[in-house]
């Protein structure tokens, strides 16, 4: 493997699925992604309104900060190569109806209810996944991994 082969990604367990965290872990961990930080928080309505400033002004929008806001999260950094793709797969589509329908193995099939409480978020691009990796946990740095390394073993 060599430095440039996996990628992180930002991922949260939103308010409605916090109480099933050990067995959302168990089940991304066999699909490979590894964790490299874990933090469980409860955000204010304006730490919240910050995080998803790409939907100001859309009719969810307030619903969305108060949902995000009405109790703990737990955020994480995932490693894994491809990693900010494939944990949008794994997640599924955006509303856990349609998800139910056209993804039924997805997390947000089995774990969300509707549109809004779907259970779980993921960056949507390299870009977003360094904002929203630092939004989180502003000290980390992302190391290379050593050739003949995997990023499970630094
Ligand atoms: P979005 O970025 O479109 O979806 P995703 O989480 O799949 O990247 O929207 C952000 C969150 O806003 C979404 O996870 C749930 C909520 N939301 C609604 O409540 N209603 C909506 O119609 C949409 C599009 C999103
Ligand atoms: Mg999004």
């Amino acid at each position: 493997m060599t430095s440039d082969s996996y990628q992180c990604t930002l991922a949260i367990i939103k308010p409605n699925a916090v109480r099933k965290e050990d067995e959302i872990v168990e089940l991304l961990e066999k699909q490979g992604f590894c964790v490299l930080q874990r933090r469980c928080v409860r955000l204010t309505s304006e730490q919240a309104s910050e995080f998803y400033t790409e939907h100001y002004g859309k009719m969810f929008f307030p619903a969305l900060v108060t949902f995000m806001s009405s109790g703990p999260i737990v955020a994480y950094i995932l490693a894994k190569n491809n990693a900010i793709e494939d944990w949008r797969n794994s997640m599924g589509p955006t509303n856990s109806m349609n998800a139910r329908i056209a993804a039924p193995e997805s997390l947000r099939a089995k774990y969300g209810i509707d549109e809004m409480r779907n259970g779980f978020h993921g960056s949507d691009g390299p870009l977003t996944a360094e904002r929203e990796i630092r939004f989180f946990f502003p000290d980390f740095i992302s190391h290379p991994v050593p050739d003949g390394q995997t990023a499970t073993d630094y």
